[in-house]
């Protein structure tokens, strides 16, 4: 049987709702997927929620909610939100199920026995938006770096998992694996810091109740990162204590995609923890930058937060998947305002595409009695044809706005052809040839309705129907736009 194309999405945290960041990863994930599929190849897409630890704990508390019912609820607002956004994804892991819950623990107690988790007493500076324990030099003025909050001086009893035991190995793997962290732009901070010297994790609190219990202690918890991670083998059927053959269909992983601030808990502890366990190591994990929202963090509490349902809602689903994978190179840091939104959403969709689309299929409708003949022979279609590689080599090097460019590219060749050709005079002055010329057209868009297809599924198959049939639509009728115009200022949800 062919090894299945693994990837994952992190698992998010359910203390809040979904936001375009989230949105983001899971998107990206589903347009490499839906690619892999269309070009035959097996694949497999795992994501979920993160729903243990004392973020969670307190957010319920706060709510005077059970715990586990916050986290169904959350839950089930991300799952929503998939579907919202076309998100094909294989399997949606919760680290409360009980699979996992089990699993985490066998790992546990594995580890205890081989002497990989060993049990100490932690002191140290401690975050509890991070659910993580930072060392003096890692703080920003004296905050954490990442939440910009104090941290805690915490120190309690605590198992350890020996990560300093993993520097070396690790620093080999880097060397020996130029690609396993990605873009490389990125791995070089992972590697200084475990050059720097890595110390012992500790990976379980006395503190928290909302979490795994370690088996033989349970006055502890699995620490939350420690679970969480987990989430990519046994999602897959992973438990050490019986190691299924389901398993081996998909680890190792081909690739983790995850953003930045959590390109560490990947590229080291990660790693580390499957070396500990004999596991192979994934293959790559891809860290993405942050969006910002008008030039600011997103924060609820300023109201500076864009629900990807909203915009979704207001443009379409295909406007938002298409703005934000050709907006920002994926790997940077990228910012996304209402304004960029619209412009692009009128220009390259609105414009471009959809006005090309809409004049080619109306002209066929219009002046062509028979079917266009099958006949793709042109030097238009020959040049547009060899684009297909360079298409899916940046997508399959998660270049995605490189992809999109080579398509819009495309697209504008084809509007300088027809405002040359003029399409609309041909019907008088030479009708003859205007059956080649639309035939050509026609053609040279199936290309871009395939080629869009991983990014804007809706809209492909959308221009697939037309694109197939010589008249889609009835005497007389015209086609509605792929994408109507909106005014340039007006006010959200107008
Ligand atoms: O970190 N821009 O969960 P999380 C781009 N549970 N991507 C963003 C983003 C933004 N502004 N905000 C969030 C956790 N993301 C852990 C992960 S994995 C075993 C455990 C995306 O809910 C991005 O992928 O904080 C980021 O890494 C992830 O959401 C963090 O989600
Ligand atoms: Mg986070």
């Amino acid at each position: 049987m062919q090894k299945k194309y693994y990837l994952t999405t992190p698992l998010y945290y359910v203390n809040s709702n979904p936001h375009i960041g989230h949105a983001y990863t899971t998107m990206a994930a589903d347009i490499l997927a839906r690619h892999l599929r269309a070009t035959q190849r097996p694949v497999f897409l795992q994501t979920g929620t993160d729903e243990h630890g004392s973020n969670i704990e307190k957010t319920a508390a706060e709510k005077n909610i059970p715990p586990k019912q916050w986290c169904d609820d959350i839950s089930d607002n991300f799952r929503t939100l998939w579907k919202t956004l076309g998100i094909n994804y294989d399997y949606f892991i919760r680290t409360t199920d009980k699979q996992h819950e089990e699993a985490v623990q066998a790992v546990f107690e594995k580890l205890i026995k081989t002497g990989d988790i060993y049990k100490s007493e932690y002191e140290g500076l401690y975050c509890k938006s991070c659910e993580a324990f930072y060392t003096e030099s890692e703080l920003q003025d004296g905050k954490c770096p990442v939440h910009h909050r104090p941290v805690e001086a915490i120190k309690e009893e605590s198992y350890f998992f020996r990560l300093s035991k993993y520097q070396d190995p690790l620093l080999k793997y880097y060397e020996e694996h130029p690609d396993f962290l990605s873009p490389s732009y990125r791995a070089r901070e992972i590697i200084n810091f475990v050059k720097a010297g890595l110390t012992d994790l500790s990976v379980s609190r006395t503190k928290v109740a909302w979490g795994i219990q370690v088996k033989s202690d349970p006055a502890h918890t699995v620490y939350v990162w420690f679970d969480a991670l987990l989430n990519y083998i046994t999602g897959r059927g992973y438990n050490p204590d019986h190691i299924s053959e389901e398993f081996k269909e998909y680890w190792p992983a081909d690739l983790h995609l995850v953003g930045k601030e959590i390109f560490r808990f990947h590229g080291v502890i990660w790693p580390a923890m499957l070396m500990a366990l004999g596991l192979e190591l994934p293959k790559k994990v891809y860290a993405h930058g942050w969006w910002t929202v008008n030039g600011d963090k997103m924060s609820k509490s300023t109201g500076n937060f864009i629900r990807a349902e909203d915009v979704v809602a207001d443009y379409g689903l295909d406007a938002f998947r298409y703005f934000t994978f050709r907006e920002v190179t994926f790997g940077q840091d990228g910012d996304f305002s209402m304004e960029a939104f619209r412009r692009r959403y009128n220009s390259d969709l609105a414009n471009d595409l959809g006005n090309l689309f809409s004049r080619i299929i109306n002209l066929v409708n219009r002046n062509l009695d028979e079917r266009l003949p099958e006949d793709p022979s042109s030097k238009t279609y020959a040049e547009f044809a060899a684009l297909t590689d360079k298409i899916n080599r940046s997508i399959e090097d998660l270049q995605f706005s490189d992809a999109l460019e080579t398509i819009w590219n495309a697209i504008s060749t084809l509007n300088k052809i027809v405002a040359e050709k003029k399409p609309w005079e041909m019907a008088k002055k030479d009708p003859e040839a205007l059956p080649g010329f639309l035939n050509e057209m026609v053609w040279c868009l199936r290309l871009i309705a395939g080629w869009i297809e991983p990014f804007m599924p809706a809209t492909s198959a959308s221009m697939k129907v037309h694109l197939g049939a010589k008249k889609a639509v009835s005497e007389g009728e015209k086609i509605q736009p792929l994408f109507p115009r909106k005014a340039e200022n007006r006010p959200e949800g107008k």
